[in-house]
């Protein structure tokens, strides 16, 4: 991004913690303004934590960027979320995460598709930023982008009683989040929802277009340096900066081209599946072929892993090729060793959920000596 300084002049570090408020009406290029921040913290070796975002998912577009592919990913989820991910992403429930997951990973996403309700949603920010708030060490920056700032305070009410505590954690979260080395990114439509307690706690303001509400007295200041017009009308990659210091600048930034548009289904763009009944699928036809349904899947792992077959003769036994049951048991055993479990194997209830497919032969070995002990 570039800033013009029409009033002072500030340089900014992505290695320091800082907070970030973003404010502007529906559209006016908030949470891309964000992922621009995180993109510069990433940029420079630090962590991007996304948090929250809307029901959409919209932080689920992190998986399309670049980044996904020079980057380590992590998918939090829902306790009992079934979760089928790309290969090149891990994805655990959000109460195994660890202190230690912020440097294995670069880019931690909790999104709400992974979610069974908002309540479960919010429950594992809680989670989250309760598991920072022991991080006394860090070497590098967490970026944690908070598409929607409320949300933070909406969802302390979970485990506060009432709005006066979750608004007095959100202060001392503001305040204090750089002391656990966290920089944050929040955003907000409306000015009011936030008020100026919380405001005041930014190092930087960022206003995107105001819309014809325009800015609460208090700032009316900036109007000296910028045309009221401007920052009603401005562009979606136009913004301007308040520091805390009383510094103002006019930028730009440019659009990360991988950010969720509107209405788009980022699910099933990145063939990402998210199931939370346990309920097994059937085979599908695919033109000239069936796929195999859960059952088969989990009867083909049986066949290879309990009763020591080779590939060639479980696909004889299934009437597949070889390639199919390869697939089936790389996919299976990729999946035990990612996510802890098999989606396909959970889903038809199988005992083998969690057990990789190990080389034939030495299951062979193995079962063999369990029937021997057993006849013994
Ligand atoms: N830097 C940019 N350059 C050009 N166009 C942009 C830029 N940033 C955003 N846009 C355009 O603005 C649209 C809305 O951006 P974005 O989703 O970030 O807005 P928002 O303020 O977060 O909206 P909402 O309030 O609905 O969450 C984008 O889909 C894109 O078309
Ligand atoms: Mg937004
Ligand atoms: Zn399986």
């Amino acid at each position: 991004m570039k800033i013009a300084w029409l009033y002072g002049n500030e340089s900014i570090s992505w290695n320091r913690p800082y907070v970030w408020l973003t404010l502007g009406v529906r559209g006016a290029g908030k949470s891309s303004f964000l992922e621009h921040l995180a993109e510069q913290h990433l940029q420079s070796g630090n962590c991007v934590l996304d948090l929250f975002a809307c029901r959409a998912g919209e932080n689920l577009a992190w998986l399309r960027s670049k980044w996904a592919e020079e980057k380590r990913v992590l998918l939090l989820s829902d306790e009992n979320a079934i979760v089928e991910a790309p290969d090149s992403v891990s994805v655990k429930p959000y109460s195994k995460l660890s202190l230690s997951d912020f440097t294995e990973y670069d880019i931690v996403i909790n999104s709400s598709p992974l979610y069974r309700s908002l309540d479960a949603e919010y429950m594992s920010c809680n989670f989250i930023i309760d598991k920072l708030w022991h991080r006394l060490h860090w070497k590098r920056a967490i970026f944690t982008v908070c598409r929607e700032a409320s949300s933070l305070m909406y969802s302390r009410l979970k485990v506060v009683d009432n709005q006066q505590a979750a608004k007095a954690f959100l202060i001392y979260w503001l305040r204090e989040s750089r002391h656990v080395g966290c920089s944050l990114g929040l955003d907000s439509v409306r000015m009011t929802s936030l008020d100026l307690d919380v405001r005041s706690l930014a190092d930087f303001t960022v206003f995107k277009s105001q819309g014809s509400g325009g800015l609460p007295r208090e700032l009316w200041f900036v109007y000296r340096y910028v045309e009221p017009c401007f920052l009603q009308n401005m562009k979606p990659g136009q913004f301007v900066i308040l520091t805390r210091r009383g510094h103002i600048g006019v930028g730009v930034f440019s659009y990360p081209a991988w950010h969720k548009s509107e209405g788009e289904d980022i699910l099933a763009k990145l063939r990402l599946k998210v199931a939370f009944e346990e309920k097994p699928e059937a085979g599908a036809y695919r033109g000239k072929y069936v796929t195999l349904s859960d059952q088969e899947h989990a009867e083909l792992v049986e066949m290879y892993v309990v009763q020591g077959l080779g590939m060639d003769d479980v696909a004889a036994k299934m009437q597949r090729s070889t390639k199919t049951v390869f697939d089936h048991l790389g996919k299976h055993t990729r999946d035990v060793q990612r996510l802890g479990y098999c989606p396909r194997c959970r889903r038809a209830g199988s005992k083998l959920e969690a057990a990789p497919a190990k080389p034939a032969a030495q299951n062979f070995v193995s079962s063999q000596a369990a029937a021997e002990k057993q006849h013994a």
